[in-house]
């Protein structure tokens, strides 16, 4: 199943919603930062960790040489467990050389549930492939009356996209374009943007506000103690929990591989972190980030 991310205008906190689902996710996940405005999770949530080149734009380098999908593989780093982050590019200008139609048929096929951090939409570089692929679009937004006027913009900006021509007339099926709102209550309630966003992209729920938490996964500040406690993540796991449960009722090309007892889908993921594990070589072991827990 892969899920897009993205926003309207402002910074409502597309990657940081992101990087808590993939944290949160209820099964193996791989986070794809294909922000065109570039990659922030290295230096946030990272602390700057060096890795190594491994990026979208290293994808792009190495697919030419083994292979799209190997060089996903080759290009993430483990944040936890069976979480793996591709991290952006460097720059808004590297964007430019990114085929995201190619990074999109590649990542339908990666056996494991993908998030992709889209960034802002409508955007410097065309999202369509990423869109047309998608199980889900969650349009992430605040619950100021700014925010949510560019949510609505941007749900309806992505179902133009949808039904053009240019990415093909996939259509938004009705529970795929959803929208998830960051703090509720300031200083709209949650029940006045469900209400405004019901026929743009219905409110799948809400990311509490927490700012302590929200720091240490965008900016690399201090942990709170018992991390996975705090209200933002249990926040975020509730709504992760929802969105994977989701896609595999509606049916994805991993959950289709997937849906049978010791399942393709379950040798993928274990033949990922099989070779993940292998390949690791001392001048690879920084591909572990999340330093600030
Ligand atoms: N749940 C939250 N509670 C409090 N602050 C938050 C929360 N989520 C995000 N923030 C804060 O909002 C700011 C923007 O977050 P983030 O960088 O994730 O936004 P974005 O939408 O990805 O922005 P951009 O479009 O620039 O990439 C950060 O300072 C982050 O700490
Ligand atoms: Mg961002």
């Amino acid at each position: 199943m892969l899920t897009v991310l993205t926003s309207g205008k402002g910074a409502p906190g597309v990657t940081t919603v992101a990087l808590s689902f993939a944290l949160a996710w209820p099964t193996p996940v791989l986070l794809v930062e294909a922000d065109p405005a570039g990659g922030t999770i290295r230096h946030g949530y990272g602390q700057g960790a060096d890795l190594l080149g491994r990026s979208v734009l290293g994808w792009h380098v190495a697919a030419r040489r083994v292979g799209a999908r190997e060089a996903i593989w080759a290009n993430a780093v483990r944040l936890q467990g069976e979480c793996w982050l591709v991290p952006g590019v460097d720059a808004p200008a590297q964007a430019a050389s990114i085929d995201c139609a190619a990074l999109a048929a590649t990542l339908t096929g990666i056996g494991v549930d993908v998030l992709v951090d889209a960034g802002r939409i409508p955007g410097p570089a065309g999202i369509g492939p990423l869109v047309a692929v998608a199980d889900k679009i969650v349009v992430v937004l605040r619950s100021t009356l700014a925010s949510v006027h560019a949510a609505q913009a941007a749900a309806n900006h992505i179902a133009d996209l949808a039904g053009s021509a240019s990415v093909g007339a996939i259509g938004v099926e009705a529970d795929s374009l959803v929208s998830v709102v960051v703090g509720a209550g300031r200083p709209y309630p949650l029940s006045d943007v469900r209400a405004a966003m019901t026929h743009a992209a219905p409110l799948a729920g809400e990311v509490a506000w927490d700012p302590a938490t929200a720091a240490a996964l965008s900016d690399g500040g201090p942990a709170p103690r018992r991390f996975d406690a705090t209200a933002l993540m249990r926040s975020a796991s509730r709504l992760a929990g929802v969105l994977a449960s989701r896609g595999k009722e509606q049916g994805s090309p991993v959950k289709t591989a997937g849906s049978q007892p010791g399942s393709r889908r379950d040798e993928r993921a274990e033949d990922v972190d099989h070779r993940l594990r292998h390949r690791a070589t001392p001048s690879q072991e920084p591909a572990t980030v999340g330093g600030a827990r």
